[in-house]
């Protein structure tokens, strides 16, 4: 087709098969159902009789584009990956030094860990939520509110395993890792999308309104929220603790970057949030915690996360996990102990949210310097939930804009992805998160600007070129790689 011709189709586009980067996702195995597939229909995937595959993740999605774009991670040197969840995981300004070898005692290094973690491990984590955030209240976390696993991940898997036959809450965005966590048990998944005006965050006032309306007994939500930026804290989140004990109502709440806050006061640097501060019997009130080393100590690699919560909920995870998996590494759990005294901690936080302060105050910057101005910039998380709508389309639509940067070997994650269920909306042009995209200032400086310049080479190709540039001309999916090397490549 003509290249006039293509800008008329793709200028009037409404519908997700009018558009080719949705049809490139809408014709990877993504959407497969997923009974077709154990029947050996796809060749290309490793299925065997009985196996179903679930399907990928979007974090998944971006970098097997990436990959068909020429990304790999022995040479990602050229790319920025703004795509990334993690946190730059190198020394930072004034941040202790990052450990480097641990001790492996003969008994760690031989024995299964208890189930629920060492025993010494659940008391660190209990003492520092006491002192940062329970000083002074009678009611006091003990080794047996916590229970330690290998990642937050599996905190949340663990916890959805133990939840019962009741509808259970979340919002829209969140968190793109809910959707396969709660499906993979079963859960039944009741989506409220969360509004501009709300800043993209729960709203305590429609909150109330649903549970009494509807019958959930579960909510769960990432606090930080990712992919927003948004944080619930101070009298809000009192009263959102207030109301789940009050409506009898579960409260998952997901605080893996409780230490990602950045006060416009100084002084207030090294302050974190929890609902733990708000929360008057540990074992009464109905609140789960997750929380970790893979954020806010820059630890992914490390897989030590805990759940924190009444220890009834304890009691439900460990007879659980003993049926599901074997608990925790256990010398990477002695390894944890000394980096949860509260002064380590102290030091960690102050040198982290400054230094994350002052790259998304950059990011923030360089995007307004391009004429990307974010109307609710980030509080808190690394992440920002970049609004595309006023651009021209194509380029207002996620997926496109996505694969555009893909060209300029930058990776940022689709905004459908924080979508509940993306694939099976019937049209994606019309999911809540179709105009956004997730861009994260995790990686380094350097990396961070390498991307932001290539979004403002499409922006200035926009302005010399015209529109009809975009929207097409993507490369095909990677026939080549099987999933098991695509995921052998992304975890290195
Ligand atoms: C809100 C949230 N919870 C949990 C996780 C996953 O943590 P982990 O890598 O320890 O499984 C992420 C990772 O991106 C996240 O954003």
């Amino acid at each position: 087709m003509h290249r006039d011709n293509v800008w008329d189709v793709i200028k009037s586009m409404k519908l997700d098969n009018e558009s080719e980067a949705h049809r490139i996702f809408r014709d990877t195995r993504y959407q497969a159902p997923k009974v077709a597939i154990s029947r050996g229909v796809n060749m290309d995937e490793e299925t065997i009789p009985g196996i179903v595959r679930p399907e990928g993740t979007g974090v998944e999605y971006s970098f097997e584009r990436a990959m068909a774009n020429g990304f790999r991670y022995d040479r990602s040197s050229e790319w920025s990956n703004l795509g990334q969840g993690a946190p730059e995981v190198g020394p930072i300004p004034h941040a202790p030094a990052r450990p480097t070898s641990i001790p492996v005692p003969m008994d760690s290094l031989s024995n299964y860990a208890p189930i629920a973690g060492v025993k010494a491990l659940r008391e660190a984590v209990a003492r520092l939520y006491n002192v940062t955030y329970r000083k002074g209240m009678q009611s006091q976390y003990s080794f047996e509110n916590v229970y330690v696993v290998p990642g937050g991940r599996v905190g949340l898997s663990r916890v959805a395993s133990v939840i019962g036959d009741v509808s259970c809450a979340r919002q829209v965005p969140d968190c793109d890792a809910y959707d396969q966590v709660l499906n993979a048990f079963t859960c039944r998944q009741d989506p409220t999308v969360l509004k501009p005006e709300w800043k993209y965050r729960l709203d305590i006032e429609q909150l109330k309104e649903e549970l009494q309306s509807r019958s959930d007994k579960v909510i769960i939500a990432s606090n930080p929220r990712n992919p927003t930026g948004q944080v619930i804290q101070g009298e809000e989140l009192k009263e959102l603790v207030d109301l789940s004990r009050e409506c009898s109502t579960t409260l998952i709440l997901d605080e893996i970057y409780s230490w990602y806050i950045y006060p416009d006061d100084e002084s207030e640097f090294g302050r974190s949030i929890s609902s733990a501060e708000f929360i008057q019997d540990v074992d009464e009130d109905p609140i789960i915690i997750i929380d970790g080393l893979t954020k806010n100590w820059r630890l992914p690699g490390w897989r030590v996360c805990w759940v924190v919560g009444p220890k009834n909920l304890i009691t439900a995870l460990s007879q659980s996990g003993s049926n599901l998996d074997g608990g925790t590494n256990h010398p990477f759990q002695l390894a944890a102990i000394p980096l949860l005294d509260p002064e380590h901690v102290a030091y960690e936080k102050v040198a982290l949210q400054k230094h994350f302060k002052e790259k998304r105050d950059h990011t923030l910057r360089r995007l307004r310097d391009l004429g990307l101005e974010v109307a609710i910039p980030p509080s808190s998380t690394f992440y920002i939930w970049l609004d595309l709508s006023k651009l021209p389309p194509p380029l207002n639509n996620g997926l496109t804009f996505f694969e555009e940067l893909l060209k300029e070997k930058t990776i940022v994650v689709p905004g459908i992805f924080f979508d509940a269920d993306p694939s099976h909306h019937r049209n994606l042009f019309d999911s809540p998160c179709h105009n956004f995209v997730r861009i994260s200032f995790g990686v380094p400086m350097e990396e961070l600007d390498k991307g932001l310049d290539a979004i403002g080479r499409i922006l200035t190709k926009a302005v010399e070129e015209g529109m009809g540039a975009f929207g097409h001309s993507y490369r095909k999916p990677m026939g080549g790689l099987t999933n098991a090397e695509v995921w052998w490549d992304m975890q290195r």
